[in-house]
């Protein structure tokens, strides 16, 4: 299950963030995490399962579209089909209205998952 992110899953928010290439440097992850909290147009869903948050996306939103700028899953569930069903989730969230778009970083495996999706 996709939720909102908030404060209070601000330290595993930003852990699972530590594992996106462009935020290795703490300066840089600490600048990020002050965007999606402060910035309405950035904003940071956690994946939910049981009691665990196991993956997070962020976008950044400009008018009618999404830009998803980090996804990343807690490695112990990587290739489990999590982060496809963040990206599915994500979609039916932001409906019809809000079209979603790779950043350069998430492009790769964005493409991936909509081919995935086309094969099903
Ligand atoms: C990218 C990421 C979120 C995928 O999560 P996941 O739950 O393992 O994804 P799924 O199980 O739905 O899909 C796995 C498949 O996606 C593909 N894939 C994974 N990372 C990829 C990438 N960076 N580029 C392209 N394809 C990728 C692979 O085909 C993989 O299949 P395999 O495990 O058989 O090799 C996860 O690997 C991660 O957190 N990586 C570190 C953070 C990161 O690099 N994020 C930004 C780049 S997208």
């Amino acid at each position: 299950m996709l939720i909102r992110y908030k404060k209070s899953y601000e330290k595993i928010a930003m852990g699972l963030l530590s594992f996106v290439p462009s935020e290795k440097d703490l300066k840089k992850l600490r600048q990020t995490m002050k965007r999606y909290e402060e910035d309405d147009d950035w904003q940071l869903y956690l994946w939910k399962q049981g009691d665990d948050i196991i993956g997070e996306i962020g976008v950044h939103l400009d008018q009618n579209e999404a830009f998803i700028e980090h996804i990343s899953v807690n490695p112990s569930y990587r290739s489990e089909g999590i982060g496809h069903k963040i990206i599915q989730s994500l979609n039916n969230i932001l409906g019809n209205e809000i079209h979603l778009t790779p950043s350069a970083q998430t492009k790769s495996f964005f493409d991936v998952c909509f081919n995935l999706e086309k094969k099903s």
